[in-house]
């Protein structure tokens, strides 16, 4: 049975997928750093980082690095950029939960 062959002594780091929901590489990443995107929130609206089914868990970290370890800056200066709620993943039970306690329950609402 005939199998694919990887020979990883000639890969090269930009091939490396760092976004894996949106495939994004680490050379489109550095690419956008060196036109001057070096913030996570712009290279998210230009590749779609962040913005995939783990909400930026999987690659934020890693883009973050590569930001600062490109143009030299520390965290601080870059920023984490934007979060959208829910920050943590949230079961639905629990949403539902939540709506059951209804704070107008009972009163008469006017309009
Ligand atoms: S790994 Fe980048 S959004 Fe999931």
């Amino acid at each position: 049975m005939a199998g694919i062959c990887i020979d990883k002594t000639k890969l090269d780091d930009d091939d490396v997928v760092v976004c894996r929901c949106k495939e994004v590489t680490l050379k489109e990443i550095r690419e956008w750093i060196d036109r001057g995107y070096d913030t996570f929130d712009e290279l998210k609206r230009l590749t779609g980082v962040g913005m995939g089914a783990c909400q930026g868990r999987g690659c934020r970290d890693i883009i973050m690095k590569e930001i600062a370890r490109r143009t030299g800056k520390s965290f601080d200066e870059i920023g984490t950029g934007t979060f959208r709620p829910p920050v943590k993943p949230v079961k639905l039970g629990t949403l539902t939960a939540a709506n059951k306690e209804d704070p107008w329950e009972g009163k008469v609402v006017s309009h």
